[in-house]
């Protein structure tokens, strides 16, 4: 059962579209994941959610009301911010307990409630403090803590970790799935950062321009981008782009004649190839084997990762990045054949920018 329903939904301003009329069903339950670069209307779109933003056309549909002409406080749904918005004046406790304040929950109930979900983000020793005297990650849990207690049918979340540094972001991250897991409500979680789109979501959509790009399980989106764009934005470093022909089912890169890859039957003239980093193998015998092609270029560069060797290879006119063992040592110049494996090439039209 679809939880959340978007149709046919759209922002304008003037002249300015925001989002275009998407569509959208997330599931009751789902952890659903608004990938974008900036702009492209992630925002937007959760504050229609969360009545915060009124729609230009179409409908919102929460179980199974029609909210889209609902008030904010009427939707049951709780956002978290990039900035947390917590109340300086107050105690942890008493932020966390607030929604529960204004519903009327008395106070004894509202201390056990309170002390449950402290518990639930670590922060049971800390409800005494004001936000000031906390670190950022651990403000991030009291606006978590804040939202979770109010039990909502919908958990918003927009860039909730984008202010804390790699390390607390990586473990406020599982933290937050963890939770999600464990409660089963549905969340719409917005960020512009691949990562942690692939790690949280059950689900991703990513979008450009207030466009919806592709919906699909980050295994889906990752193995087969719908088009150029998110293949580009997918994946880090991000897929190799490589303008290529296809002439009676024979692909050539430049001059070279890359025997042993399938391409689709639609790819015809010019189009873009796709592989990835990791899908590319540094043939050290110079030789392909089965399933795979073989493409000959020189090293650009050679950059030690710690697990892994990145490197850049030159092939024409084009620059690959390929992920090699970290063992792997070759110079600036050296001559480099790097193995294709058919199964992992991506063909894309390069006019519609789709997949072949
Ligand atoms: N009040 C407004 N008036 C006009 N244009 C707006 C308004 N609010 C947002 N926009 C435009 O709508 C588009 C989508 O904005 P939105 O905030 O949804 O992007 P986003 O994907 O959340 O980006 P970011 O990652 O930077 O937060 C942008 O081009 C933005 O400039
Ligand atoms: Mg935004």
């Amino acid at each position: 059962m679809a939880l959340v329903k978007l149709v046919n939904i759209e922002k304008r301003w003037g002249n300015v579209v925001g989002v275009a009329r998407q569509s959208l069903d997330i599931q009751d339950g789902e952890f659903m994941v608004f990938l974008g670069p900036s702009g492209c209307g992630k925002t937007t779109t959760m504050r229609m959610v969360a009545g915060l933003e009124e729609p230009s056309d179409g409908q919102i549909w929460i179980g199974d009301k029609d909210v889209t002409d609902a008030l904010p406080k009427d939707r049951d749904v709780a956002m978290v911010f990039q900035n947390y918005g917590l109340y300086p004046h107050m105690s942890v406790a008493d932020n966390i307990g607030y929604p529960l304040k204004i519903r009327g929950v008395g106070r004894e109930e509202r201390q056990r409630q309170v002390q449950e979900v402290a518990q639930k983000v670590e922060l049971e020793h800390l409800l005494a403090r004001r936000p000031r005297d906390l670190s950022g990650g651990q403000r991030q849990r009291v606006a978590l803590a804040r939202a979770i207690v109010r039990r909502p049918q919908v958990f918003l979340m927009d860039e909730p970790l984008s202010n804390l540094d790699a390390k607390l972001r990586a473990s406020m991250r599982a933290e937050i799935r963890r939770l999600q897991a464990e409660m089963r409500i549905t969340t719409i979680y917005v960020t512009h950062d691949q990562i942690e789109a692939m790690t949280l979501a059950d689900r991703i959509v990513v979008m450009k321009s207030g466009v919806i790009q592709q919906l699909g399980t980050p295994a889906e989106v990752y193995a087969r981008p719908a088009n150029l764009f998110v293949a580009g934005f997918v994946g880090s470093p991000p897929m190799n782009l490589l303008s290529a022909t296809v002439q009676g089912g024979v692909v050539h890169v430049g001059v070279q004649r890359l025997d042993g890859l399938t391409p689709p039957a639609t790819a015809q003239g010019d189009v873009v190839l796709g592989v990835r980093p990791e899908d590319l193998r540094v043939a050290a015998e110079g030789s392909a084997q089965d399933g795979e092609a073989l493409l000959k270029g020189q090293v650009y560069m050679s950059e030690l990762t710690g697990d892994a060797v990145l490197l850049t290879v030159e092939v024409g006119k084009d620059r690959l990045c390929v992920r090699g063992d970290r063992h792997l040592r070759l110079a600036i110049g050296d001559p480099v054949a790097l193995a294709l494996p058919a199964q992992h090439c991506h063909f894309f039209d390069p006019k519609t920018e789709a997949r072949l």
